[in-house]
This record gives C-alpha cells, structure tokens and sequence, in this order.
C-alpha cells in the first residue's frame, strides 16, 4: 500500500517536473524564473489620463480581468496634472511592487525609457499597450488596434460623408485635426488619413482653406476637448465667415463633439465630421444624424488580447503575436498582436454594437 503511494508520488512528482521540462526542483525554479512566473504575480497596468471613454473603462476591465485569470492587479492612472512625472513614479512603484509583467498605456512614449529600463532590470517584462512605446530596447511586446488603419478609414469616411451629403459639390472645404504629439498614435492616425486625403488635396477635390496641412498645426495639445474647440473656433472666424465648411477630419470622439460644439455655437450647418472610439455621447450623436462617423475599437478586446499575453507569459509559453515585424520603435521592431478597427456609421451602428450591453440600447428606435 505504501509502496503504491510512493510509486503514486514520484509518477505525480516526475510529472510535474517532466511538463515545465526539468528534473529537479532547483532546475525547476530556475525554469521558472527564465520562462514564467507564479501565477499569483503582481501585474501592473500604468494607464493615461482619462481622455478619451476606452481609457476611462480600461482599468476597471484589468483589474476584474487580471483578477479573474489569478493575478494580483496593480492598475494605476497618470493623473490629469504632471502626468508624465506621475506615470514615470507609477511604473517605478511597480517594479518595486515586484510586478512580473507591466503594460503601458503610455502618456508619453518618448519619456519612459528609463523606466522601462528599471523595468527589464528587475526581470518584469514590459507590454506597450494601444500606444507604442518609442526609442528604447526595452519594450517585449505591443498590443493595439491596427491605428494607421484608424486613420485610413477616417479619412475614406469623410470623402465618402461628404460625396453623399453633397452630391452636386465637384470640391470639398475641409479642416483638418489630429490629436496630442506626446502621443505616439497622434501622428500613426494623421499619416493614415493624409494617405486617403492627400492625393485629393492634390489633385483639387479637397480644399484645406486655412491651408493647416502640416501634423504639428492641427495638433490639439493634451487630446483636450477646450483645444481642439477654441482652435475650430479661430478657424470658423478667420476663413468661414462666407465660406461652407464641408468637412473635418477629427482624430477622436470627445474633440468630434467638441468641433461640432464650437460649430453649432457659431450658428452654422453641420459638416461632415469623423471620430473614433465609439464613446456613447458620438454614438448617440451620429444616431442624430449630427457627428457622421466613429471608429469602433472594442477596449473589452483589446484589454482581453493584453491578458492573454500575461497568461501565455505567466506560464512561460510563446506569446501569441500576428504583426511580429512592423513596428519599428525606433530602436527595435516590437513584436505586436493586432485587432482590426470597423468603421461606424448611422448605416452599421445597430450591426456593429450588437451584443454590446452600453452601445447597443443606443443604437435602436
Ligand atoms: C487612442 C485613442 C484615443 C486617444 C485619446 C489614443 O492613443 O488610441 O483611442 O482617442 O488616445 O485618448
């Protein structure tokens, strides 16, 4: 009987040691500390500030996803003041914390190398998460929504907004807007666009009127709605006192509406005006029939691709990556897994959001 727990035990023991590949206990450890970790590990998750409605819900879906799969979740926000500071002294208190794994929705991705170097140091390995982090060896991974493709399809949406809104017109009077430069995917979304919409501004079927093409004069500091407002503001008082305004490129939702705002409040019609992230005010917005587009990038997936990853490396497999080879931070090509952003507008809201308990409601009657 004895002799048959034993045998029991050493087949179990021999098991274990035989599924992470080792033979002894030391060996084990050692594995362990090469190509996993425990599964209770610290995680931490170093957020921006709350500018748009996908980063607002981002933390709580972490911690209740982190928590879920096993691990002890370390989610912190870089407040709306002295972010970049904040958020340097967060990722520093989470490597202290032991974290075994730190994704990175950065506020500023040029300003965290050091930290992602502390990071690496301590043997946490470091997910830059939706924005890229730039200029340093020390990012093992990006998840994202394809965000050049973001910018394409906003700017197809805003030719083809305008072409059915105004079928007689042969050229357009645009603006354009982009979001923060201390955000990486500020420029990532702007390229994208400028892909579709400057050939046409070549070839004369689109007219920026204030002739503000360049990325760093339509930038709006911060994504802060007051700036992109105030700047639409200046920009219907200086070239659109009798001139139409067909259509704006706007990189998000909360400067979308902050552009219709300063429109509306100027007395004139509404343009064509494009957005992204699918915030509930836009959706209700574009259901009006006022703001024309928004991009849908589900955070519940993107926040679930990020999971993923800690599991995969939690339990010291490959992690699971479908762009392994362009994304270029500058210093290194950061292996990525990709989501495909959906264009939305009023003729594909109900079908995009069906299924989503807050979007969905929205989208009916
Ligand atoms: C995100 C967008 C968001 C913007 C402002 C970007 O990095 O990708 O979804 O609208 O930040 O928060």
């Amino acid at each position: 009987m004895l002799k048959t727990v034993l045998a029991a035990l050493t087949v179990g023991t021999v098991t274990a040691l035989a599924l992470t590949g080792c033979t002894s206990r030391s060996e084990a450890a050692a594995s362990a500390a090469a190509t996993g970790f425990p599964a209770h590990a610290v995680v931490g998750v170093a957020l921006p500030d709350k500018t748009s409605e996908n980063f607002a819900i981002a933390g709580k879906l972490f911690t209740d996803g982190l928590r879920r799969a096993g691990f002890t979740p370390d989610v912190q926000y870089a407040p709306a003041t002295n972010t970049v500071a904040e958020q340097q002294n967060q990722i520093e208190s989470m490597i202290t914390n032991g974290a075994k794994v730190i994704i990175i929705g950065a506020k500023d991705g040029s300003q965290l190398s050091t930290q992602v170097a502390d990071a690496t140091a301590a043997g946490a390995v470091v997910i830059a998460y939706d924005r890229l982090i730039l200029n340093t060896p020390n990012v093992d991974y990006y998840v994202a929504y394809d965000n050049e493709r973001v910018g394409e399809l906003q700017g197809q949406a805003l030719l083809d907004g305008m072409k059915a809104k105004y079928p007689n017109n042969t050229s357009y009077n645009i603006e354009l807007f982009a979001g923060s430069p201390d955000d990486n995917n500020a420029g990532v979304f702007f390229r994208g666009a400028m892909k579709v919409l400057q050939p046409k501004i070549d070839d004369g079927t689109l007219r920026v009127v204030s002739g503000q093409t360049d990325f760093k004069q339509v930038t709006t500091q911060g994504w802060l709605a007051q700036n992109a407002q105030s700047r639409m503001d200046t920009l219907l008082a200086g070239f659109y006192a009798t001139t139409e305004l067909d259509g704006v490129l706007s990189p998000n939702d909360t400067l979308a509406r902050a552009i219709l705002q300063s429109i509306s409040t100027a007395g004139k019609p509404y343009p064509i005006v494009t957005g992204q992230d699918s915030e509930a005010d836009s959706v209700k917005s574009i259901m009006a029939g006022i703001q024309y587009s928004t991009i849908n990038k589900d955070t519940r997936k993107l926040v679930a691709e990020a999971i993923k990853m800690v599991g995969e490396l939690q339990r010291g497999e490959k992690v699971d990556v479908n762009d392994p080879g362009s994304y270029d931070n500058g210093a290194k090509t950061v292996p990525t897994f990709l989501l495909p952003p959906q264009l939305v507008t009023r003729a594909n809201a109900a079908q995009s959001y069906r299924g989503d308990p807050a979007l969905e409601p929205l989208t009916r009657g």
